[in-house]
Parts: structure tokens; C-alpha cells; sequence
């Protein structure tokens, strides 16, 4: 999370006391899906890409906590990260990270970069299956 002032095609994502603490938000850019948790009064932003199987790690809307409310929960396998720094420390991906979006805070308000390197599309295991049905 940068501070400093943001570029005209930066992308306003919220202000930071509309999320209450331990609170994620959503927001999609084109196909990319990301997620950003508040803590300690910091945002902290992911693509919605679990590293296990490149499929979005949450299936409710804006929840992506473990029971404790501590950590990022993957909910298809259980893997779980750090909120500060998107490390996997349990589950399937273990040592690997969710890719970080890139933030500007100008004051109370939070940007994402626009500039910045876009994820691949996420897997759609749906129609994937779809798709191996059709080809047998
Ligand atoms: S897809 Fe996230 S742990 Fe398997």
C-alpha cells in the first residue's frame, strides 16, 4: 500500500472507514476478481486466485476468513494465509503466496494501481468439466 497521490486511471476500490476492521470487500476489473481485507487499519488486496488451483477462494460474497476471523481461508481445500502478507502457512499450497494487487492511499481514500501487471484469468473448473464431457 503506496502513499501518494493517484493517477488519473487508478481505480477507486473504497474509502478506507466504509470497511470495519477484519472486513473484506470485492471488486472485479475486467475477468480479474480481487479482494482487499482491513487490518489495523490497512488494506490489504489479492487477486481472488487460490495458488492450489487458481479458482476464487471464496464462495459467499465478501467472506474470506477462517472461524477465528484471523486468516484468509481457501474454501475449497482449507488453505490459510496471512492477511499482511498472503503467505500459505497451512493446506494443499503451503509456502506459496496469493498474488498481491498493488494499492495507492491517497488520505482516507484507497486506489488500485491501474498500471499494474494483470493476473491470468482465473481456472473455471465448470467449464473445464464442461468442456472434457464434450471431448469424450
Ligand atoms: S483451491 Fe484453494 S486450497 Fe485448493
Amino acid at each position: 500500500m503506496v502513499e501518494s497521490n493517484p493517477s488519473q486511471s487508478d481505480i477507486l476500490l473504497c474509502q478506507i472507514d466504509e470497511v470495519a476492521e477484519m472486513q473484506a470487500i470485492e471488486m472485479d476489473i475486467g475477468h480479474n476478481k480481487l479482494f482487499a481485507i482491513r487490518q489495523d487499519n490497512r488494506m490489504h488486496a489479492y487477486w481472488n486466485h487460490c495458488p492450489h488451483l487458481g479458482i476464487p477462494l471464496n464462495w459467499m460474497p465478501e467472506k474470506f476468513l477462517d472461524l477465528d476471523g484471523s486468516l484468509i481461508q481457501c474454501s475449497s481445500h482449507g488453505a490459510l494465509f496471512q492477511i499482511d502478507s498472503g503467505e500459505c502457512i497451512a493446506g494443499p499450497c503451503v509456502g506459496d503466496h496469493l498474488k498481491p494487487v498493488e494499492l495507492r492511499v491517497d488520505g482516507t481514500k484507497v486506489y488500485v494501481v491501474a498500471d499494474q501487471p494483470m493476473p491470468q484469468a482465473p481456472v473455471n473448473l465448470r467449464a473445464q468439466a464442461l468442456a472434457d464431457l464434450e471431448d469424450s
